[in-house]
């Protein structure tokens, strides 16, 4: 926050905001943002919604059920809204994000009491949207894919977003896999310029974070034009942000195999901070369905990707998303995609229900598979993750592994921190772990974490 600005924000003027994200880290981010750039209209972060003065809900689109979640949570909010206004004060009611931007006038139909929809590309304008709906009597939408890029409009100053930190570099898509709403919700792929990522990596390791990771649809898609005047890639800016004194870790996500280019690859080689866990999604081990998918590459491709990052980084921990149950999809596309699965052997991956979403091309193919079909494979496709996870976390005990530890576990006594393959490690020890680096010997695996026993003896309880 601007401290000249704050300063002017008196204790009677102060407004709650609570802002609710769902979805990817980028809505994460965004929801970041959104409350920095209401910080200097008064607004401070509030907990939970009873009394705020605005909520956010900052919405997903990808499947069906993140969609309806909204018009549940809407229900729950419109109930608050009025005793609000029975007291005599307002809640303005904002919904953001992909649901938003895909559903506006839906929105205004179903929830009339909804003050405000915004689109993903037009939250730099909220301050003014705010303006008009404390003015105005009806809703105010703005779901532009406007001209000028959102980022260049975002003030400098942010709250600090801790120990680790999300750094959004890439925006959109214009890949259109079938049966994907993000082209639509998020618009075309847009690359930050490396000079702001830079400026802005900076003043988030100067505000304490100590790992960041870089946020895009298609994050590795990135391309800009760097502090030299070159055309950089996303391989280049990595070597560019190892060099920021004092940051420890980089990570990236979400990938796209066609876009993992040599020079990214490289960069796994070359810089020991570049964290060794992929997130890469595959969606399908079957050429059929991944054609179908308008995926534009092969089962082969994708091994062959796989094998040259591992060749680059031998420890390199792999995660992916899959679709079973796409229109189309046979048990014999379904069993090469556990085939895949079981060359590559995953640290982790997402899997889910192939979900029709309105406008997509998948949605309205004819083959559309039987929901019994899609659950029995999903339960077949998360078993053999599940055995893959746990085998993959049992290989790490007896290893000493670096933790980057950012807070108290669940237990009193505990700190928590993650691993470089992005493993929650617990141990028992001192708060004075809490912001550093440390080794620890990893003593036991369970389903979705490690424990272990600091190295350090003074920073044992
Ligand atoms: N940009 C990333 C992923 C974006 S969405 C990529 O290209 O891979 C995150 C994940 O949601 C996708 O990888 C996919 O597995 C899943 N997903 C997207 N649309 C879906 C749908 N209609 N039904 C089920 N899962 C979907
Ligand atoms: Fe969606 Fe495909 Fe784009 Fe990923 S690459 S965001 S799955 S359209
Ligand atoms: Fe969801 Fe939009 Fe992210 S649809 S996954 S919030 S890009």
């Amino acid at each position: 926050m601007n401290p000249t600005e704050s300063s002017t924000i008196t204790r009677s003027n102060r407004k709650r905001l609570h802002v609710i994200t769902w979805g990817c880290q980028m809505n994460v981010y965004d929801s970041a943002r959104m409350a920095d750039v209401l910080a200097p209209l008064g607004y401070a972060p509030a907990e939970t919604p009873d009394g705020a003065d605005m909520v956010i809900l900052n919405t997903c689109h990808i499947r069906d059920k993140a969609a309806e979640k909204v018009f549940s949570e809407l229900g729950r909010l419109r109930r608050l809204k009025e005793s609000r206004a029975a007291e005599g004060g307002r809640m303005i009611l904002a919904v953001a994000g992909c649901v938003a931007q895909a559903e506006g006038q839906e929105i205004l139909t179903r929830a009339p009491y909804v003050d405000l929809v915004l689109g993903p590309q037009t939250y730099h304008r909220l301050p003014e949207m705010v303006a008009r709906a404390a003015r105005a009597g009806g809703a105010v939408i703005d779901t532009e894919f406007p001209a000028e890029q959102k980022f260049d409009h975002l003030p400098d100053e942010a709250a600090p977003q801790g120990l680790t930190a999300f750094l959004t570099i890439q925006e959109g898509c214009d890949k259109f896999c079938s049966f994907c709403v993000v082209p639509y919700t998020r618009g075309a792929e847009q690359s930050r310029p490396a000079a702001a990522v830079l400026a802005e990596a900076r003043r988030l390791v100067a505000q304490g974070s100590l790992e960041l990771t870089l946020l895009g649809q298609n994050v590795n898609a990135w391309r800009a034009e760097g502090p030299d005047g070159r055309d950089w890639g996303l391989g280049r800016l990595l070597r560019a942000l190892a060099e920021i004194p004092g940051l420890k870790r980089l990570r990236y996500t979400t990938s796209h195999p066609r876009d993992m280019d040599e020079a990214l690859i490289a960069a796994h080689r070359d810089l020991p901070m570049l964290m060794p866990f992929l997130h890469l999604p595959v969606q399908s081990g079957s050429d059929r369905i991944l054609a179908a998918m308008n995926r534009k590459h092969t089962a082969a491709d994708y091994l062959r990707v796989v094998e040259r990052l591992r060749a680059a980084r031998p420890d390199l921990a792999l995660s992916s998303d899959f679709i079973v149950g796409h229109p189309g999809e046979t048990e014999a596309d379904f069993a090469a995609t556990l085939a895949l699965v079981r060359e590559v052997r995953f640290a982790q991956a997402f899997s889910f229900k192939y979900s029709p979403r309105p406008g997509t091309p998948a949605a309205g193919a004819p083959a559309q598979v039987a929901e019994a079909d899609k659950d029995r494979r999903l339960q077949a496709l998360q078993a053999l993750l599940r055995e893959q996870q746990a085998a993959f976390n049992a290989g790490c005990v007896g290893l000493t592994l670096p933790v980057l530890f950012t807070g108290p576990g669940r237990h009193p006594g505990q700190v928590v921190g993650r691993s470089p393959f992005l493993q929650p490690v617990h141990v028992t020890g001192s708060a004075g772990l809490i912001g550093v680096e440390e080794s620890v010997r990893i003593a036991a695996a369970h389903p979705n974490s490690l424990s272990g026993t600091p190295l350090q003896e003074k920073l044992r309880a």
